[in-house]
Order: C-alpha cells, then structure tokens, then sequence
C-alpha cells in the first residue's frame, strides 16, 4: 500500500512532534518516573485523541490509519507517551464512541476527545487476564443505581483518570453473556486508587489497581445493553491491538534508527560498521521486518475505516510488531555492544518498552489463539 499525500503530510507534521517535543522528553520521564503531563496537554491542542472521531464530538475527522501513523511517530521517540496515547484513545475515546448513546457521547466523548479529560480501561483482573470472560467484579442494579464491587489491575492511566470505562458482570457463573460496560468517574464515592506499579519499562506511563468498594453510578452509565460488555470489550480491543502494534513499530522503527546512527558513526580496523557486510545484512533484515509489520497494521487500519472485519487482521499487526520489535530493540542493543547496555544510550530504554507490546492488550498467544480461530474456524 502507498500512502496519500494527506496521510503523508501528516506523518511529516506528527514526525516533526515526535523528534523536537518528544524526544527530548523521553530519557527524564523513563529515569524518573515521570508522568508526561506536558505532553498529554500538548496532544491534545493537537487534536491527536480525536483523528478518527467526527468533528461533531470534538474530533478531528480524519481515521484510524493517520491515528496509527501518529502512535507510531509518537512512540518512535517515546513508549511511555506512546502508550499514554494509545490506551487513552483506543480504549477509552473509542468504546465510548462506538457504543456510547448521544448523552454519553456529550458528557464523556467530547472532553475525551479534545483531551480534557483523561480515560482508562478497566477489563483486567486479579483472576480475569487472558480469560477476560472470567470477570469477577460485580455490577447489582438497585432502583436507579448500579453498585459495583470488585478490582480492576494493570490499569493504564487508572491514577490519573477522570474516566474509566469498565466491565462488571451480574453473575460471574453467567459467564461472557452477564458482562456490561460501565463508565465510572473519578471521585465517585467507593472508587478507590490502589497500588501503582512499579515497571521493567514504559516507565513515564501509569499502570494503576482500581478498587471498587459499593461503588454507586447512575444507571444512564451503562454502555450499550446489559450483557453487551464482553462483545463492546473485544471490539474495542480490535481497535487497541492496531494501536498497540503501531506502538510496538514506532519502538522498533526509534531503535533501528538509533543503531543506522551508530554504526554509520562507529568503526572497527578503520573501516565503519555500516561497511561491514554482516552489518549490513543485519540492517537489511530489521529494515524488512519493520516494514511488513507496517504493512499488517495499515491494512488493519484500512479495513476497521472500511468498516470491514478487522479481528484477524489487528491481531496479526500486534502480533508480528511486537515479535520483530523485541527483535529489532535488541539487535539495535548488540550492535551498540556494551554500550548499548549504558544508559548513555537510549537503546536500552527501547528494548525496556518494547517488552509490554508482547504481553498488554492480550499476549501474543492470545494474539494467535485470535488469528488460528480466524483461519480455521472455531
Ligand atoms: N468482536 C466481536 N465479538 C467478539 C469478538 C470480537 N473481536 N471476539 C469474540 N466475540 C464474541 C463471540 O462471537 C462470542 O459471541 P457469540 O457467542 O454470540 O458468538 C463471544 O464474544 C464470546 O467469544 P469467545 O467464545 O471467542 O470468547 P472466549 O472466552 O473464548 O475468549 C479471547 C476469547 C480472545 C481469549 C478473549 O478472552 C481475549 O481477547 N482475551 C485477552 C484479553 C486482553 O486482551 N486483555 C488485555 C486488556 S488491556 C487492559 O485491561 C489494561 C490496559 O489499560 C491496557
């Protein structure tokens, strides 16, 4: 596929962000566990958590494949912006938009989307990872009210969210079909912050425990019908895995660049690395395996704009990304040699992030439990 003009444009002014607003963010925010607050601000003057919203609802009416070039140029700088942007968009803006009714789209899509408001995602739990269907945390309706109870874990943005769109079942042995999506908001008595993690990588980024003790939300909370949660939870995650392997691309796109620099700036018996055939052939590889992950999540892009089924398709782009992006970081590693292992360079930070992209938004053999029944039939 060959991009538009617009779509090229676009990665021209996004990769102009990346390398002089991002970058010289993204060592501080790994070393100190730092929040990107300026950054979450600055995309959102950006208009970047609406390209694929309508301008109606504070969008910017564009689509998802320029919202996967820009995660990708995004997190080519930075995992820990990058991941922000993703979970933010994906999981939070989209679901909303998607299954949210018209009121719901004012109260919570507007301000998500224009970026005054901050969104999390609350499937995960303690005994709910990979078997999202197992969710344990409980949704009773009493008069007007839902009360939930239960805890959400590995939550991104959870700290510092305004507004969390969860799933909470009435009856754990109904399985799949008693999950319903809610929208809980921050300071809603009985949702309490739990821990925070303390991660390998993707430092800068919040991944937040969500407790809920008798947690009262109105009944207009509800997304969508009840018992409709674990469906509006996998579409969404359609969604989440083109942005997660458009994560994990911009990570190994960075980290291949950063080793181009190296070994055309480095030399052994006077004679460059990037002049040495195993290096090349090295490069080649990467190079090659960078773009036809490119290809897979384009594609998937295209086809969730088309409105066609996209669940093969997104999970073969994480999938394959974060593969050859765990790759790509540590070879970008080996051939800095020692000092790749130095903080002096950023390629240990790359391989760091890229790790999550392997587990996050279903692990890779759920990535390929996804795709084998896609291809074979359940
Ligand atoms: N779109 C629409 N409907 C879907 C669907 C999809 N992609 N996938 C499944 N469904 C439907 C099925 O058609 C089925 O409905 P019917 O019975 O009406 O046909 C129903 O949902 C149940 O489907 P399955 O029987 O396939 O469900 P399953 O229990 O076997 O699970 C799974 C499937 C793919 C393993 C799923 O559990 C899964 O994706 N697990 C991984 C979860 C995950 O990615 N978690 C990470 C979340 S990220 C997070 O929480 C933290 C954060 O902030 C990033």
């Amino acid at each position: 596929m060959i991009l538009s003009e617009k779509h090229l444009a676009f990665r021209e002014k996004l990769k102009e962000f990346s390398d002089n607003v991002v970058a010289p963010r993204a060592k501080d925010l790994d070393l100190n566990s730092e929040f990107p607050h300026d950054l979450v601000k600055k995309m959102g003057e950006m208009d970047l958590y609406g390209l694929f919203v309508p301008k109606k609802y504070g969008g910017a009416g564009l689509d998802t494949l320029s919202y996967a070039i820009a995660v990708e140029e995004v997190s080519r700088a930075c995992g820990s912006t990058g991941i922000f942007f993703a979970a933010h968009t994906s999981l939070a803006v989209a679901p909303i938009y998607q299954a949210g009714n018209e009121s719901q789209k004012q109260k919570w899509l507007i301000p998500l989307a224009k970026g005054e408001k901050i969104g999390s995602f609350g499937l995960t739990e303690p005994n709910a990872g990979s078997d999202a269907s197992a969710t344990e945390t409980t949704a009773k309706l009493v008069g007007d009210e839902y009360i939930i109870n239960g805890t959400k874990c590995f939550i991104t943005s959870g700290h510092v969210a305004d507004v969390i769109v969860l799933t909470a079942t009435k009856d754990p042995s109904l399985g799949y079909q008693g999950i319903s999506a809610f929208v809980v908001e921050k300071g809603t008595p009985g949702f309490i912050l739990g821990k925070e993690e303390d991660k390998m990588g993707l430092r800068g980024s919040i991944t937040s425990e969500l407790i809920f003790e008798d947690c009262k939300i109105p009944r207009e909370n509800l997304l969508g019908e009840e018992g409709d949660g674990f469906k509006i939870f996998m579409q969404t995650l359609d969604g989440g895995r083109i942005s997660i392997g458009a994560l994990a691309l911009g990570i190994a796109q960075g980290a291949l660049e950063y080793a181009v620099k190296f070994v055309k700036s480095h030399s052994i018996s006077n004679k460059l690395l990037s002049r040495q055939q195993s290096i090349q052939s090295t490069i080649a590889e990467i190079g090659t395996e960078i773009e036809a992950a490119r290809l897979l999540i384009y594609q998937a892009a295209e086809l969730k704009d088309a409105g066609r089924p996209l669940t093969k398709e997104a999970a073969m782009g994480k999938y394959y990304a974060s593969l050859i992006g765990m790759k790509a970081t540590n070879t970008a590693i080996e051939l800095h040699g020692m000092l790749g292992l130095t903080k002096e360079y950023p390629v240990e930070r790359f391989i760091r992030d890229e790790k999550l992209m392997e587990i996050g938004e279903g692990t890779s053999e759920i990535q390929k439990i996804v795709i084998a029944r896609q291809i074979l039939g359940k």
